[in-house]
C-alpha cells in the first residue's frame, strides 16, 4: 500500500430529484468550491483506523455507526485488493455539510474509492468508481439512482438517466444559484421511501407527478441550450409544485423557497432528497443572487452559497 489521496465535490441537483429514482432524466453540477478529500497512510501495526466528522475509530467498529455504508465499502476494497489485513490510517476532510443534499455519503464514497485504487497503485475507469460507490449508497439509502456519485465525481454539469453513462451539459455563462440551508438535516432514505409509498398507494395520482418532474427537465435542458433563464426559473418552480405535492418538501423549505421569490429569484426548489437540507433558487446574475441570498439568511436560512454558471466552465 502506498500513501495516496482521492478528491470529489459537493454536489447540486438543478433539477429532477425523485423522479430520477423511477427512469425520468435529472441535471446536477458538482460544485468545485466546495470539496472532500481522502488521505490513505499505510500502518505497519495492523491497525485499520479512520477518522472523518461522522466517526473516529477503528474499521471493525464502523459496521455500527453512522459510517457503516462506507465501512462496508472500505472491506469489500481491502478483499477486492487482496489486503484485509492491510493497516493504515484513513483521514477525510469536507467542506459539504453532512445530510444537507449536496452528497455528502456519495462524495465519501467517491473520494475513498479514487484513494484506494491510487494506494494500490490501479488505474480506476469512470464506470467502475460508479460500480463501487454504488455499495454504499445502497446500504445509506436503499434505492440510489447513482446522480449523486456521478455528479460528486464528475467536474462538469451532468445530465442523468439511471443505468446510462451520464454525460455533460453546457451551462449558460451568465445566471447564477444561491443554495441555502434549511438547518435541518434531510433524510434521503425515508425521502425516497415516502416517495415510493404514495407511488404504491395512488399510483395514479403519483405516476404523473414523476412524469411533469421528466417533462420539467428536458425543458431546462432546452432553457440552458438556449441560455433562457425565465424558462429554466419556471421549470424549477414547475418541479417544485411537484415534489411538494410528492410530500418531500417542508415549511422550512417552504418557507426559504417564498423568501428566494419574494427577492427576486426567476425560479426556486428544494434540492436533493428534501425533508429538510437545502433549497436553491435562480438569479440573473450575481448581483441579483446576493440580494437573494440576504433575503434567505433573513429568513433563516443557517448557511448560504453562491455558485455562478460560469463556475461550470471553469478547471479546477
Ligand atoms: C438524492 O440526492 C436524490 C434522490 O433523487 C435519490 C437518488 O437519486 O438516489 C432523492
Amino acid at each position: 500500500m502506498l500513501n495516496a489521496s482521492g478528491e470529489s465535490f459537493a454536489k447540486i441537483i438543478l433539477i429532477g430529484e425523485h423522479a430520477v429514482v423511477y427512469g425520468q432524466p435529472a441535471i446536477a453540477l458538482p460544485v468545485k468550491t466546495i470539496r472532500l478529500t481522502a488521505t490513505i497512510t499505510p500502518r505497519t501495526d495492523g491497525q485499520q483506523l479512520i477518522t472523518s466528522t461522522f466517526y473516529r475509530g477503528s474499521l471493525q467498529a464502523a459496521a455500527t455507526s453512522a459510517f457503516a455504508g462506507i465501512a462496508h465499502l472500505l472491506r469489500a476494497l481491502l478483499t477486492f485488493f487482496g489486503a484485509r489485513q492491510q493497516g493504515f490510517d484513513l483521514k477525510i476532510t469536507s467542506a459539504l455539510p453532512p445530510e444537507r443534499g449536496m452528497g455528502s455519503s456519495a462524495a465519501t464514497a467517491t473520494a475513498v474509492v479514487r484513494a484506494m485504487y491510487q494506494a494500490f497503485a490501479t488505474p480506476l475507469a469512470h464506470a467502475t468508481l460508479l460500480r463501487w460507490t454504488a455499495i454504499s449508497e445502497k446500504l445509506l439509502h436503499g434505492n440510489p439512482s447513482g446522480l449523486d456519485a456521478a455528479t460528486t465525481s464528475a467536474t462538469r454539469p451532468q445530465w442523468f438517466v439511471r443505468n446510462q453513462a451520464p454525460h455533460a451539459i453546457a451551462f449558460p455563462t451568465n445566471g447564477s444559484l444561491v443554495i441555502a440551508d434549511t438547518g435541518i438535516p434531510g433524510q434521503t432514505k425515508a425521502a425516497v421511501a415516502a416517495v415510493a409509498s404514495r407511488l404504491q398507494q395512488a399510483p395514479a395520482t403519483n405516476q404523473p407527478r414523476l412524469a411533469a418532474i421528466g417533462q420539467a427537465v428536458r425543458q431546462a435542458a432546452l432553457a440552458l441550450a438556449a441560455d433562457d433563464l425565465v424558462k429554466l426559473g419556471a421549470q424549477l418552480n414547475t418541479a417544485q409544485t411537484q415534489l411538494a405535492a410528492l410530500g418531500v418538501s417542508t415549511p422550512a423549505l417552504d418557507r426559504l423557497i417564498q423568501a428566494a421569490r419574494t427577492a427576486g429569484a426567476l425560479g426556486a426548489k428544494l434540492t436533493g432528497s428534501g425533508l429538510g437540507g437545502c433549497m436553491i433558487a435562480l438569479a440573473t446574475d450575481h448581483t441579483a443572487a446576493e440580494t437573494i441570498a440576504q433575503a434567505l439568511t433573513q429568513a433563516g436560512a443557517t448557511a448560504v452559497w453562491q455558485y455562478d454558471f460560469v463556475q461550470s466552465e471553469e478547471q479546477q
